[in-house]
């Protein structure tokens, strides 16, 4: 799957997507557009438990400089490079770049991420950031992932036509990777995308059950494993979790093996102790995209 890419872009992404051919990345990134989420008000605190975990993480510059060791050498970064908006807006597609090539790079980055609004009002302008993001990180062998960002406005288009049409968009422009949602009939999506693709968690789900059978049939539809973020830091128990995760993606377990191991995994070590009040509108907030 990386044979065709330049050395430097192949080891970059060989970085992210391990010899097995998967990746566990952690997206920590929502302080983007959502600032301080819930359980993650202090990343720094928040991921300590989780990085023994992690292949990648997807971030913001201004975290990875500040909230992340520089002596970190097992995890590859994935830098956050489109923005520009806040949860404060009508809709978050009115993006622009807000990282060049060259910064990711200083900072060792393995990747940037941008994402695309397919079919909101910013479409044209977030396809541009893409275009223009691939041509920057292409002089330097940087890998490039495309994120089909849904926002308030298409929440109701996580389905296969969309993902498909969304995920086929980024890889024609030359994204190296696709991040999308699963969806019935993934494997669609997958087959019609020529490039990796990895899974986004989405809001919080209801059981660790739910968190697992996505991490599963993203697998079993061809994904290279899963970038998620809620359903891993905002449990209640996130090392647990994210083991379970970790074991479906890299060691083939199944979803009653995975549970086994994260319900065996809820000690009070692992338990998530909340830094702050957790206000009802802080927790609806995180569920907008
Ligand atoms: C925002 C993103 C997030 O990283 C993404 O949504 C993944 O996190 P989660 O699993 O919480 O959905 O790319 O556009």
């Amino acid at each position: 799957m990386l044979e065709h890419l330049d050395w430097g872009k192949r080891n970059r992404m060989r970085h992210i997507i391990r010899e097995d051919g998967r990746v566990l990345m952690l997206a920590i990134d929502h302080g983007y557009f959502m600032g301080p989420t819930t359980g993650m008000e202090i990343p720094s605190t928040s991921i300590a438990p989780l990085l023994p975990y992690v292949d990648a993480l997807m971030l913001s510059p201004g975290i990875l400089k500040t909230q992340v060791s520089a002596d970190l050498s097992n995890i590859a970064w994935v830098l956050r490079a489109s923005g520009c908006n806040s949860i404060l807006d009508e809709d978050i597609d009115n993006e622009s770049l807000i990282l060049t090539a060259l910064e990711a790079i200083k900072m060792n980055a393995s990747a940037i991420a941008v994402s695309i609004y397919v079919g909101a009002d910013h479409q044209h302008q977030t396809l541009k950031n893409l275009a223009v993001a691939i041509a920057d990180a292409s002089q330097y062998n940087l890998p490039v992932l495309g994120v089909t960002a849904v926002g308030k406005k298409l929440k109701d288009k996580r389905e296969k036509r969309y993902l498909a049409l969304a995920s086929r968009i980024a890889a024609e422009f030359g994204a190296d990777m696709v991040k999308t949602y699963y969806c019935e009939g993934f494997e669609e999506v997958v087959a019609k995308t020529p490039v990796p693709i990895v899974v986004a968690g989405g809001p919080k789900l209801d059981t660790y059950k739910d968190v697992l059978e996505l991490t599963y049939q993203s697998i079993q539809c061809g994904a290279v494993g899963v970038d998620m973020g809620r359903n891993i830091w905002q449990s209640d128990y996130p090392a647990a979790i994210i083991q379970g995760v970790r074991a479906i993606i890299h060691e083939n377990y199944s979803v009653k093996e995975a549970l086994d191991l994260v319900e065996s995994l809820q000690t009070e070590e692992n338990r998530r102790q909340p830094l702050f009040a957790e206000t009802k509108e802080d927790i609806e907030a995180s569920k907008i995209h």
